[in-house]
């Protein structure tokens, strides 16, 4: 039986993966000009971590965990997000007592068991920073800019930042009442989802997709009018600290976010395309959740960016993507000049040149025919006359031009290849 790659996962092929190569590198490099450091965890955790962590009530503890006993008997979860991890890690290795604040970034895969659709996966990709140890809006503020420097980084536009608050216990507490009170004569009119959130967690219901929840909740009470004074004031100063910034924003009082932990600023970048999952980057402030983990109250803030929908949206915005390394130099083998080209070809890998020779014993003409296909900039034919004059010809594929070098001295070979890998 054929055995194919399971639902909602999918396959890097290598013309694909130049383009992964170069936003890991992109991302690293802004989160280094940020002061953001490296972090990598576990891909399984224990599960109480995101019971804990990501909260009881959300989708995502409550239906898409991966979660099994261990051979140990041991309950354990493929991580289905980084923040907890990064949390757990931060509190094992004693981080509180590192020079604050601490800013960590990881990429990571995540697994959620999710109804697969286009942009929506059951292993998927994310980048993503925290930032420890700071309460105010500064670097809420800074955070969201990393991200839009990195956007513009890769040519990404037509994307929107849209940031809400959703306060602090002491202030959701009380709104949530409200929500309550308002929604009670009309949760019949709800989805089933949402009439299960009605109790437990009524602000969902406010950023629910499905169209009746929409319209039932139009005219709702919003959080953000009944913010208590601090976290009234640090809204007030995240979009003071934005415009200082420079960076465009649109408050938009529904989002609420799909994980249990956020307090304060939360923040999504919003794709203008319609086709893809809409949310590219979602984040914000938790700053009770190392409490919760059993730590010091400590401030936390962080996103998470879903790699394989900001490739969708590079892919729809036209923005042109690394294609794949190939080899520079193909060294075609004929008669018995066979081991001097692998001798030859070991030396110019040594020397920095990508360089290909044949190990299936192809004919010359085959070889040649394979250099050409592969799309391999030069070719360079040696046979037995060209190891007796210790010379060959270095045949440019593209337009067939030919310059002659000499076979012991590669500087000429060097220079060439390296000439044409700054034109390309
Ligand atoms: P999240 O909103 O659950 O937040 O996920 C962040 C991003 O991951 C989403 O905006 C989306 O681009 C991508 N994503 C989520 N689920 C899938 C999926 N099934 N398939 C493809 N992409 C997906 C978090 O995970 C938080 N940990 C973010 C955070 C960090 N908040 C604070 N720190």
């Amino acid at each position: 039986m054929k055995i194919n790659a399971p639902k909602g996962t999918r396959d890097i092929l290598p013309d694909e993966a130049s383009a992964w190569q170069w936003l890991e590198q992109t991302f690293a490099d802004v989160c280094h000009l940020h002061a953001y450091q490296e972090i990598r965890v576990p891909t399984f955790e224990q599960t109480d971590l995101f019971q804990r962590g990501v909260g009881d009530t959300t989708d995502v503890v409550q239906k898409e965990m991966y979660t099994f006993d261990d051979k140990g008997g041991r309950s354990m979860t493929l991580r289905p997000e980084g923040t907890a991890g990064v949390v757990r890690s931060y509190l094992e290795n004693g981080m509180a007592s590192w020079p604050s604040p601490v800013r960590l970034f990881y990429n990571i895969t995540a697994f959620r068991y999710e109804n697969v659709q286009k942009g929506r996966y059951r292993e998927f990709h994310q980048f993503g920073c925290e930032a420890f140890s700071a309460a105010g809006p500064e670097i809420d503020a800074e955070l969201i800019s990393l991200v839009d420097l990195f956007f513009k980084r890769l040519g990404l536009s037509q994307t929107s930042l849209q940031i809400n608050s959703i306060g602090c216990p002491v202030c959701r507490t009380a709104y949530h009442e409200q929500l309550r009170t308002w929604l009670r004569p009309r949760v019949a009119s709800l989805c089933p989802t949402c009439q299960g959130r009605f109790e437990k967690n009524p602000l969902r219901i406010l950023d629910c997709k499905e169209d009746r929840c929409q319209q039932v909740t139009a005219e709702a009470p919003l959080l953000i009018d009944h913010l208590c004074a601090d976290c009234h004031d640090h809204f007030e100063q995240l979009k003071s600290e934005l415009t200082l910034l420079e960076l465009p924003f649109r408050v938009n009082p529904r989002i609420v976010r799909g994980l249990d932990y956020y307090t304060r600023t939360v923040f999504e970048f919003v794709s203008d395309h319609v086709g893809t999952q809409g949310t590219i980057c979602g984040g914000g402030r938790y700053d009770g959740l190392i409490e919760t983990m059993g730590g010091p109250a400590t401030p936390g803030i962080g996103f998470a960016l879903g790699v394989e929908r900001l490739l969708m949206e590079l892919q729809a915005q036209g923005v042109d993507l690394p294609s794949p390394e190939r080899p520079e130099l193909y060294l075609a083998a004929a008669g018995s000049a066979g081991p001097q080209v692998r001798r030859l070809a070991g030396r110019l890998r040594q020397a920095g040149i990508r360089t290909e020779t044949d190990m299936t014993g192809r004919s010359l003409k085959a070889q040649i025919k394979y250099a050409a296909r592969r799309d391999i900039r030069f070719l360079l034919v040696i046979g037995d006359d060209e190891l007796a004059s210790g010379s060959a010809q270095l045949r440019r594929l593209k337009d067939g031009s030919e310059t002659g070098v000499a076979l012991d001295d590669l500087s000429q070979l060097i220079e060439q290849t390296q000439h044409d890998r700054q034109e390309a």
